[in-house]
């Protein structure tokens, strides 16, 4: 039997995956993977618990265990760790620092590979992340990259940490932006690359609507239909 479809999303951070990624998914109805949120969670609830972040053995011991649930709401997806929503706690930019460190450990990785390919169901799933396409679904049937320079990805990612009243300064935020992007592509397991069968898409000067006509036109080459 034919698998159920799946889109990959994948790129570095604040490249507009997101955005791209909810707009697919409300399109065709599918359902949404943000494999992001998960080493978010994993790296939330095990500072909480007092692990250190180098500690591998014991992150697959709170991986095997991790109580997480996605709540879709108006405002978007919620992400519950215990039931209890932790959804503004694991955007900040230290949690996205903290996840890149995580993510890091292969064992820990190989831990939640099978909760993340759980998502796939019929009609179909849109999967966001680093190695959607190339490691937890290399079958999928349509594999998108999404890049954009770090400066344009630092810019976008003051304005909306401005527009949340928070502050921000662009040039921190472009050195965290670099660093995080320097662990996530250079790390051994899963490393941030594009599959070969994906397509390359550069946002730095494209607007989300082009970037989404542009994946939807490879989407239609890809399945025949949309
Ligand atoms: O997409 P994000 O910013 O929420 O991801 C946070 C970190 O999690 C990212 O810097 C690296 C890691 N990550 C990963 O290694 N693999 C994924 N599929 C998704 C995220």
């Amino acid at each position: 039997m034919a698998k159920a479809v799946v889109i990959t999303v994948d790129g570095p951070g604040g490249a507009g995956k997101g955005e791209l990624t909810r707009r697919l998914a409300a399109r065709f109805d599918y359902a949404l993977l943000d494999s992001g949120a998960i080493y978010r969670v994993l790296a939330y609830a095990a500072r909480k618990a007092g692990l250190a972040l180098f500690d591998e053995d014991s992150l697959v011991q709170e991986a095997q265990v991790l109580n997480l649930s996605f709540e879709p709401a108006a405002d978007g997806v919620h992400v519950l760790l215990n039931g209890e929503d932790v959804s503004q706690e694991i955007r900040t930019e230290e949690a996205g620092a903290n996840a890149s460190k995580v993510a890091a450990h292969p064992a820990v990785r190989d831990a939640l590979l099978q909760r993340q390919r759980d998502f796939r169901q019929e009609p179909g799933l849109v999967a966001d992340g680093r190695d959607m396409g190339t490691v937890v679904f290399p079958d999928a049937q349509v594999k998108i990259f999404l890049d954009a320079s770090a400066e344009v990805r630092a810019q976008r990612r003051e304005l909306q940490l401005k527009k949340q009243g928070k502050t921000a300064e662009y040039a921190t935020i472009l050195q965290e932006i670099k660093e995080r992007d320097e662990r996530d592509r250079n790390r051994a397991t899963a490393p941030l690359k594009p599959a070969p069968d994906a397509l390359i898409l550069d946002s730095t000067a494209l607007t989300i609507e082009e970037v989404e006509e542009k994946a939807l036109a490879f989407i239609k080459e890809k399945l025949g239909s949309v």
